[in-house]
């Protein structure tokens, strides 16, 4: 017999759960589909439902924040972690029940500051800008620039000195000594953003979104020329590690130090304060200066001025005593829903998204918001013809975060679940909380499919935005991502705002295109949970789109070789971060008939199906070595260690013998290591292989 199905509130905290997971997903991925605010207010309702349900501690979903890694990148471990910060919230509740005012949250956060610091006579503040960009940790010598790391999960981050030292994001020098670890935040200026998407839009390429999520892509840009054109630029305001030099005593003194040595830091936008009452008054008054700074904030930090009281009160795991968050309202209007209607995204995902009356929110005229997907819409109960309130921080999509219920018409509906698709009129699938169209050769998916192909992270063909992906369907009949390459010069100029130089750049964009190779065109076919990561990692594994399919097809009826060899019952298999469901997913997706032929084209049309592999540069050293890796490495895969040998010139070999140079173990090494002992085989960690990697 099967399982009862989980009653009401069992169910919803499952659903509950994997919203929470998809957009921690989304975020990770630099593509956050709500608000902060949004996201905190989904997951007090789980914590909400769990206490409720009584759920242990143990069986819940946790809020900390992903790692951030990018897999290419070197991980760097912080000596001092980067940690986030409490704040006040708008949310937070007294003890009788009631919201508890702002100035209340901020006057016992610095009576319990006094009282810890054995009420000092005065306790001043400094309050400063919080950035809305990438936190990063540099290192200056002796004044020289040497290094920078993002924040990653806090403990650890992502080496990224090229990317900043290419972007000029930093200076290159500062007039001091010693050695010292300045934190900071990254940001794109509003002006130099806008500049920049003029440029994108001016060669038919789609515009970043926001300046935050762009500013992190640029950062992690594997090969970074050119990007100094964005004007990427930072904001210090901390030192937590300084040898050989004295710091000042106060944030304030610190922060004017680091101008006079030519840091960027935002003096005239801090202030010092005596009083809570006081910073908090500045911080209500600062909203008004908000859009006058060329740069996006999403609040303030309040910090104590004193820097001897930083280590007097140290902190949480997650945030320090010393300092507190203030951020800024979202804006949030009420207005008129006038119709839901059902998008439908290249993979099929029926999305709702509600048509409203016309509102300004954060300085735009918003007209559409998102409502996620069904579950959230009936969790909600949106109506067409209800008063909604829409809400937008940042440049993320403007949200529905909830409904007026006394100025529902006597007549509003329940908005139904979607049976069929909205544009081709297949029946729907539904998958845990999403509906999908299934059909291939849905307009709207075509549509979708073509854009995201020809997108960035995808084949990158240079001249193919949305409006020339509508006019090829449209007028020139193209259906699939193939036809691109039978498009002709004369073809092209028949198309609207598309001069001859236009056409011959998009003929050129999809030449260069042809050459990407294998993962960027299965990223580009957008098959679920195939991402960079993945796509990479099955074109390193299969070399080819012919090995690929081959193998999918075993996989499919039932090969029990293919199976375990991939998705195992137990631990993992031969691609990392693929288990059993993915594998069925990914697998089924590029068996089917649909699929298989879009690659055949391609393949027909000499567009490249083998991997791409890195050019080798000879590192001296690990040129002509041999290499076995055993264990886990501290940072990086062993996937990862061996494409870097192997772009270093070195070879990777399997098992260890007597011609093996060196044995790289990492922890829990076993058998490999005890015969490398044994045939006195150099046996090396992570770190010694990176600094020989490193050795030019
Ligand atoms: S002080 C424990 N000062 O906000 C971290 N942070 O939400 C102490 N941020 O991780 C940080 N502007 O990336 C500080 N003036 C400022 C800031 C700032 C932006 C970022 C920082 C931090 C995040 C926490």
């Amino acid at each position: 017999m099967p399982p009862p199905a989980p009653d009401g509130p069992q169910r919803e905290l499952e659903q509950l759960a994997v919203q929470i997971r998809h957009h921690e997903a989304a975020y990770r991925a630099g593509a956050p589909e709500i608000t902060d605010g949004a996201f905190d207010d989904l997951f007090e309702r789980y914590r909400a439902l769990a206490d409720a349900l009584g759920v242990p501690e143990g069986n819940r979903l946790d809020q900390t924040p992903g790692a951030d890694h990018t897999d290419g990148f070197v991980q760097v471990a912080h000596r001092v972690p980067m940690l986030s910060l409490d704040k006040l919230s708008p949310n937070r509740r007294g003890s009788n029940g009631e919201p508890m005012p702002l100035s209340e949250q901020l006057d016992n956060w610095y009576a319990r500051r006094r009282q810890d610091l054995g009420e000092p006579a005065s306790l001043g503040l400094i309050v400063e800008p919080k950035v809305d960009g990438i936190g990063i940790s540099l290192k200056y010598d002796d004044g020289r620039f040497v290094q920078a790391v993002t924040r990653g999960d806090g403990r650890k981050g992502d080496d990224v000195t090229l990317q900043v030292r290419q972007a000029r994001a930093v200076p290159e020098r500062l007039k001091l000594t010693g050695q010292l670890e300045i934190r900071g935040e990254l940001y794109w200026p509003l002006e130099r953003f806008a500049a920049y998407n003029e440029r994108l839009r001016a060669r038919g390429e789609t515009p970043i979104k926001n300046p935050r999520n762009g500013c992190a892509g640029l950062m992690k840009r594997k090969e970074p020329q050119g990007i100094e054109e964005a004007g990427i630029t930072a904001f210090l305001y901390q030192v937590p590690i300084a040898e050989n030099v004295t710091l000042p005593p106060t944030q304030e003194a610190v922060l004017s130090w680091l101008a006079a040595a030519g840091a960027p830091v935002y003096l005239d936008e801090t202030a010092r304060f005596d009083t809570p009452e006081a910073a908090l008054a500045h911080c209500e008054a600062f909203g008004a200066r908000r859009d006058g700074l060329g740069y996006e904030i999403d609040g303030l930090v309040i910090k104590l001025d004193e820097l001897r009281h930083y280590d007097q009160l140290g902190g949480t795991d997650h945030h320090p005593h010393w300092a507190i968050a203030y951020k800024f309202p979202p804006e949030r209007k009420p207005t008129r829903l006038i119709k839901i209607s059902v998008q439908v995204g290249k993979s099929g995902k029926l999305t709702p998204v509600a048509e409203l009356a016309p509102v300004t929110l954060a300085g735009t005229t918003v007209t559409r918001a998102s409502l996620h997907n069904f579950v959230e819409l009936a969790r909600k109960d949106v109506r067409e013809g209800d008063v909604v309130y829409a809400e937008k921080a940042g440049e993320v999509i403007p949200q529905v975060v909830g409904v007026d219920p006394t100025q529902r018409p006597p007549e509003a509906a329940p908005f139904p679940r979607p049976e069929t698709c909205p544009v081709c009129a297949t029946p729907v699938m539904a998958e845990e909380i999403f509906l999908y169209c299934p059909s291939p050769a849905c307009p709207a998916q075509i549509r979708e499919r073509l854009i995201h192909f020809a997108s960035r992270g995808a084949m990158d063909i240079d001249g193919l935005g949305a409006s020339t992906v509508d006019q090829v369907i449209d007028k020139l009949g193209v259906r699939s991502p193939e036809d691109l390459w039978s498009l002709t010069h004369d073809q092209l100029v028949s198309l609207e705002r598309m001069g001859k130089k236009s056409a011959q750049n998009l003929l050129d964009g999809l030449d260069r295109a042809r050459g990407r190779g294998l993962s960027r065109v299965l990223v580009g076919l957008a098959v679920r949970h195939v991402g960079a990561t993945m796509a990479e990692d099955l074109a390193r594994y299969f070399g080819d789109a012919e090995r690929l399919l081959a193998f999918s097809s075993r996989y499919v009826s039932g090969d029990e070789e293919a199976i375990t060899k991939v998705a195992p019952e137990t631990g993992s298999g031969a691609i990392d971060g693929m288990a059993r469901k993915t594998a069925d997913a990914i697998f089924t997706a590029l068996d089917r008939r649909a699929v298989r032929d879009v690659i055949h084209g391609l393949g027909a049309r000499g567009v490249r199906l083998s991997a791409v592999l890195p050019v080798t540069t000879e590192v001296e050293g690990v040129a002509g070595k041999t290499f076995v890796l055993t264990g886990t490495l501290p940072t990086l895969k062993r996937s990862e260690a061996g494409e870097r040998i192997k772009q270093a010139g070195g070879k990777v070999t399997g098992s260890v013998s007597k011609k093996t140079d060196y044995l790289v173990a990492g922890a829990d090494a076993g058998s490999k290591l005890a015969k490398a002992e044994k045939l006195e085989v150099t046996v090396i960690d992570e770190a010694t292989l990176l600094g020989m990697l490193q050795r030019q």
